[in-house]
């Protein structure tokens, strides 16, 4: 049996993740196993891995690194080339088998460290946006120019946030600094809530046209209403994001960063109805390779900037991740594995 290190849940010891060998994968006829440079850190993960997982259990979405075996049925990329991609679980190991529909390759002049911070806030945002102009328009793309309209999505149509007013809500965070980003991208006004005044440079930075300070969405107010907001902070934040709405305006809640143990309890009973105005996590995912790759060639063209708020060595996994929990990091945080 071939071994490989990789952080495991470990009770015994602090903020119970701890390096530990591990069985090699054993990559299935469409997985290609990849040698692991650099990995990224979510917050739905980081919370089960310290608050909630069992003994034995390996973290981990997303990862960057290098194509050791090329998947059996030539799916793929091939031996040696430099890609990302993710995974259901363990992404946080030497080696990782990933299914090549999860994995694409990363073009020049983007670094594994940028790479690893796309697939799950990055496509969060993606889809988020999309599902959300979906509703608004009944035909959508979200990232720009006419060369793809009809291509991402099989849909016809303008770029159709063009002009429309976005609210985006926790944008310090992983999935509000992409959705600002990629909001922008599809020609949206958009409008960034951000909770610390020593946060909001990061985000002014991304040429958002309003930067409102604070933890309130209501200070947002003047500023709308929004045809589309985008909520990643769930609880007081949605309760009052789906009163800012324009009329028939949509709202789709990516998360619970405030509470994962919240519950909306208002006069919109039923939560998955556009005519409510209000989308909760219904994101699907769809061509997760080829969406991968156009967010890559997007920091590859300079239009989309992954914003990495701490890079460590995995054997600091401890405690960046309770860094990340504690909100003591902005935007990703990166741990190389060495
Ligand atoms: N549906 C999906 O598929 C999916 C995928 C990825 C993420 N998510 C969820 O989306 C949420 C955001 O994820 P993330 O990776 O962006 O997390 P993150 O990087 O930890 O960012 C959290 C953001 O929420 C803000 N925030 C936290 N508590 C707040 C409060 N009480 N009031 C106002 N703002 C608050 C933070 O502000 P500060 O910087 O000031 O702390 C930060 O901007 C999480 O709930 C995550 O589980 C869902």
């Amino acid at each position: 049996m071939s071994t490989m290190r990789a952080v495991v849940v470990d009770p015994d010891v602090p903020e119970r993740l701890a390096l530990h060998e591990v069985e090699s994968p054993s990559p299935a006829p469409a997985e290609a196993l990849i040698r692991v440079s650099a990995i990224s850190l979510n917050l739905g993960e980081v919370r089960t891995a310290l608050l909630r997982a069992e003994a034995g259990w390996r973290p981990g979405w997303e990862l960057a690194g290098v194509v050791e075996q090329a998947a059996a049925d030539g799916s793929g990329p091939s031996v040696g080339a430099s890609v990302f991609g993710m995974v259901g679980f363990g992404a946080w190991a030497e080696r990782v088998a990933v299914p090549t529909a999860q994995l694409a390759e990363i073009p020049d002049g983007v670094t594994f460290a940028q790479a690893a911070t796309l697939p799950v806030a990055g496509l969060t945002a993606l889809y988020g946006l999309e599902r959300g102009a979906i509703l608004l328009n009944r035909k959508v793309l979200i990232t720009g120019g006419p060369e793809n309209v009809g291509h991402l999505y099989g849909l016809e149509g303008e770029a159709m946030l063009l002009k429309r007013k976005v609210l985006v809500t926790g944008t310090s965070g992983g999935v509000g600094h992409f959705a600002c980003q990629l909001a922008r991208q599809g020609g949206a006004q958009v409008v960034a809530l951000v909770r610390r005044a020593e946060r909001a440079a990061s985000v002014r930075a991304m040429g958002v046209h309003e930067v409102v300070i604070g933890e309130d969405a209501e200070l947002t107010r003047s500023f709308g209403p929004y045809h589309l907001v985008i909520d990643t902070v769930g609880g007081n934040s949605l309760r009052t994001a789906v009163t800012l709405l324009e009329t028939d305006g949509i709202c789709v809640n990516l998360g619970a960063a405030e509470n994962p143990d919240m519950t909306l309890q208002n006069r919109y009973g039923s939560f998955d109805s556009p005519e409510n105005g209000l989308v909760i996590r219904d994101i699907k995912p769809r061509r997760v390779a080829k969406d991968l790759e156009r967010l890559a060639q997007m920091v590859a063209s300079d239009q989309l900037h992954p914003h990495i708020g701490l890079e460590a060595s995995w054997s600091d996994v401890a405690e960046v991740t309770r860094s990340l929990l504690d909100r003591r990091i902005t935007g990703k945080a990166i741990l190389h594995v060495s």
